[in-house]
């Protein structure tokens, strides 16, 4: 097949995966109004050519939390990716480290954290979700710490599950879901041989290590259901914030406010994000909160971005709105479960290469020169 964006990933992903699996990656929640939106948003934002710049070769290293980027890019934490494909985060976060940027472990990962740090050299960041089990989030950080990660990402986006019909159509959760994801996995021999069915692919390393067994699958949703804390406020965080001795960035954000908050609160960094339109459908897509997210912030923290990210040139698009950096949730989970790592690290470079050319014609020769200018009009 041949691969000329993060879109012919999708498809070869959709080939490949059993459909409860790829409507997981894919779908978002209700009627996925805001998954549409992300996407479209930015594909509709002009950026602006200029000409005859004199730009030369283009630089797009960065610097973001005291560590040097070979782009302004790094993988989201996207939970049971070690079911898209073989041991799938340590593929990804060898690819993500090859290619110089960060790979961020869910807190929900099939591969426990300190298999996927001994396999790269490079720290990886790590996600934790609010969870009212105190002692399994105090167990988790000591053992990212004690493999030498230093930058948390904080995820506050969900505080209850967002409701995904599409999981409940393909068997991912619902009724006689165990019974229907068996049923499509027997149907798709080749990823089954992949991931290794007949281990144990859908143990969750990090959660299982807590408890001393396996988390399989089907606990998995009750777990997560049972331990999201609503209940929860900044106040409530302060402890993590006095534990945590590096940088920690809030992810999930999507009003000036609560940006203000996060600065209040000592945040390193935010992500603005609406989780990729998986949690509450209907709110503002990320590129349109990002501009009064930045107007609030700026300079304040490192403000990343995520949330429809699919090209080079929609990494520039963010940065034009006012982000220092982005996250890419699907575009790399796709690329995952078709090739591996391989397939990774390709998406990577096609995002490198077109970042580029972006640069190129709007006429900015650093990610210093990317700014409001670099867009018809800022804003949509
Ligand atoms: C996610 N996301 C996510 N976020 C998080 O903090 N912890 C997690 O475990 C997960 N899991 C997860 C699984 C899948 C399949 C997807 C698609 C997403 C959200 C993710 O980090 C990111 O915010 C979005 O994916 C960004 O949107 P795009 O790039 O997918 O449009």
């Amino acid at each position: 097949m041949i691969i000329s964006s993060s879109l012919d990933y999708r498809e070869a992903a959709r080939r490949r995966l059993p459909p409860f699996l790829f409507h997981y990656i894919d779908g978002g929640a209700y009627a996925e109004v805001t998954l549409r939106r992300n996407v479209e948003d930015l594909a509709h934002l002009a950026l602006r050519q200029r000409v005859l710049k004199a730009i030369g070769e283009v630089d797009i290293s960065t610097r973001l939390f005291d560590q040097d980027l070979a782009m302004p890019v790094s993988l989201a934490p996207v939970g049971l990716t070690g079911m898209y494909a073989r041991r799938g985060e340590v593929q990804a976060a060898r690819a993500a480290t090859r290619k110089g940027i960060p790979f961020t472990l869910s807190t929900v990962s099939v591969c426990p954290i300190e298999e996927v740090q001994a396999q790269v050299d490079r720290p990886i960041w790590f996600q934790l979700y609010v969870l009212k089990d105190r002692g399994f989030m105090r167990n988790v950080l000591e053992r990212a710490w004690a493999v030498g990660i230093r930058t948390l990402v904080f995820t506050v986006d969900m505080p209850v599950p967002g409701a995904r019909y599409r999981d409940a159509h393909s068997g991912m959760s619902g009724p006689h879901a165990g019974l229907r994801r068996m049923i499509q996995s027997v149907l798709h021999p080749a990823w089954a041989f992949d991931v290794g069915l007949n281990g144990r692919p859908h143990d969750l390393g990090n959660i299982s290590a807590f408890r001393g067994q396996p988390t399989k699958l089907n606990d998995y949703v009750g777990w997560l259901g049972s331990n999201f804390d609503p209940s929860i406020g900044w106040a409530d965080l302060q402890w993590i914030r006095d534990f945590w001795q590096g940088p920690m960035v809030i992810k999930g954000i999507l009003d000036p406010d609560d940006a203000r908050d996060a600065v209040r609160f000592g945040a390193n960094g935010i992500v603005v994000s609406n989780h990729g339109g998986r949690q509450l459908d209907g709110v503002l897509s990320s590129a349109r909160a990002l501009p009064a997210i930045a107007d609030a912030v700026k300079g304040k923290l490192t403000i990343l971005a995520d949330s429809g990210i699919r090209s080079g040139l929609d990494v520039v698009r963010m940065l034009a709105l006012g982000a220092d950096g982005v996250m890419l949730g699907r575009a790399y989970a796709y690329a995952l479960a078709a090739e591996g790592q391989r397939g990774v690290e390709t998406l990577l470079d096609l995002i490198a290469k077109e970042m580029r050319v972006a640069m190129t014609l709007t006429g900015a020769r650093t990610i210093a020169d990317i700014s409001g200018d670099s867009l018809v009009q800022a804003g949509i």
